[in-house]
């Protein structure tokens, strides 16, 4: 096709595809999923396993997507087609990249769902509503939200436009340039978080719990939660790593570009836990109440402590900001796709892929309310929509990317694109063995091949 010999889109600064990989790696997978993890699994044996994780499946397959991104030049479709066709394989690899841009779109319809509600919990803090309330209003209030259709559609609707818009406007006036602001400015938030949370009293309980080890709390199922959720957390076999890698100009060191990024994405994962079980400690809470921990147990710590609602404002806002250069990241697969393979304009394609996820979306929203019901293989449409995403198709997605990367290509082709020197061979190998194991333990288990008690 003509399209390789275009001149392809860069990220303008220094720290563009920085700003956009950390931002698209930390959203609510950080700040509302990793902890409630922690809290059902235990704590700090759990935050250990995970970390394991990043080391060995996470960090080689993002080095690896980032890899294919850049040696293709194209969304995440072409760009592994090419770089397939380039080291003598099928082109039907590109299946692989269809996947993962599917998985990205799906992640999507239910994402500015929840982000949604982060929103609403911005002004449900602010107003100061829930200052005092006892922890049953505030499990009701959060109740109440989530049977009322109307009202999850609004937010929704509002982080499609935003999403929407600003990936409409460009990889660099759209994307880089709101990412450039929106990541730094949800660090600034969260570290104000922590240093609040360091004064609420329980601050030596909620460290204890992130990172005293304890292996006896630990259960074969929570060692894959923490797997599944290394993917998830690093945005892989979603589309996002690839295309956002198709703009990273060539003299960068994908190796030093993929430790930074796995680095900040862990760093903030811990703040969080940082900024959230102090809070919860000091009010003598429970810290495993699952996904209710940040909308029910938090709120009902700030509900009783000073400046409670201030600070519950800047938390939600944090949120709302790490969720949207998330959701940014979620969509850019596709729209590449359309306007390199259909040769739309980019707010074209805007508007045609946001009317889908938003017309999409709508199954999650009624999952919560009037279609709790409606279930096929007795799950809702939200949760179809994240076991075929989380369960299926991104641990596929990742195995094939490994066996295609590790196994099938030329070492000349992966070994020039990584410029790793020596440590090329350990990439290789635990791309062979390690992270293509362990991705079939986690499908095994999630498809009930193999049970834990
Ligand atoms: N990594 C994001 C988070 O932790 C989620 C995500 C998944 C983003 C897939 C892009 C693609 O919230």
């Amino acid at each position: 096709m003509a399209q390789t010999d275009k001149p392809h889109t860069l990220w303008l600064g220094r720290w563009g595809f920085f700003f956009a990989a950390t931002g698209s790696a930390v959203g609510l997978g950080n700040i509302w999923k990793f902890p409630y993890m922690t809290g059902e699994n235990g704590g700090g044996a759990f935050v250990l396993i995970y970390l394991v994780c990043i080391l060995l499946v996470g960090i080689p397959l993002m080095m690896t997507e980032i890899m294919m991104g850049r040696r293709g030049r194209s969304n995440p479709i072409d760009a592994v087609r090419k770089v397939a066709i380039e080291g003598g394989a099928s082109p039907l690899w590109r299946i692989v990249g269809m996947m993962s841009m599917l998985s990205g779109f799906l992640i999507l319809t239910f994402y500015a769902v929840i982000a949604g509600w982060s929103f609403e919990y911005v002004l449900t803090m602010a107003s100061g509503q829930l200052s005092g309330a006892s922890p049953e209003l505030v499990g009701q209030t959060f109740g109440q939200f989530l049977e009322s259709p109307g009202r999850l559609l609004i937010w929704d609707t509002l982080i499609v436009v935003i999403t929407m818009t600003i990936v409409g406007l460009g990889v660099q006036g759209g994307v880089e340039r709101n990412v450039g602001w929106m990541m730094p400015g949800m660090v600034v938030l969260l570290i104000a978080m922590v240093i609040y949370a360091g004064n609420s009293g329980g601050f030596i309980d909620g460290l204890t719990f992130l990172f005293a080890f304890d292996f006896s709390k630990i259960t074969p199922t929570g060692i894959l939660s923490a797997l599944g959720h290394a993917f998830f957390t690093l945005s892989l076999a979603a589309g996002a790593i690839i295309a956002y890698g198709a703009y990273l100009p060539q003299d960068k060191s994908i190796v030093k570009t993929t430790l930074t990024v796995a680095f900040a994405d862990t760093a903030i994962a811990l703040l969080a836990g940082m900024a959230i079980f102090p809070i919860v400690f000091a009010n003598g809470l429970e810290t495993g109440s699952g996904p209710g921990l940040l909308f029910v147990t938090l709120p009902t710590a700030f509900a009783q402590m000073p400046f409670g609602s201030l600070f519950g404002t800047i938390f939600f806002v944090m949120l709302v900001l790490a969720a949207l250069t998330s959701s940014i990241s979620m969509v850019e697969a596709s729209m590449a796709m359309v306007t390199e393979r259909f040769g739309w304009s980019r707010p074209k394609a805007a508007v045609i892929l946001g009317l889908l996820v938003w017309l999409m979306s709508l199954g999650t929203i009624v999952s919560f309310n009037i279609g709790a019901d409606w279930k096929l293989f007795g799950r809702t449409i939200f949760e179809n929509i994240d076991y075929l995403t989380a369960n299926l198709l991104m641990p596929l997605g990742g195995l094939l990317m490994a066996i295609l990367a590790a196994w099938i290509l030329p070492r000349k082709i992966t070994a020039n694109e990584l410029n790793m020197g020596n440590t090329y061979t350990i990439w290789l190998w635990v791309l062979r063995l390690v992270t293509p194991t362990c991705i079939v333990l986690i499908f095994a288990q999630q498809l009930g091949l193999i049970q834990f008690s």
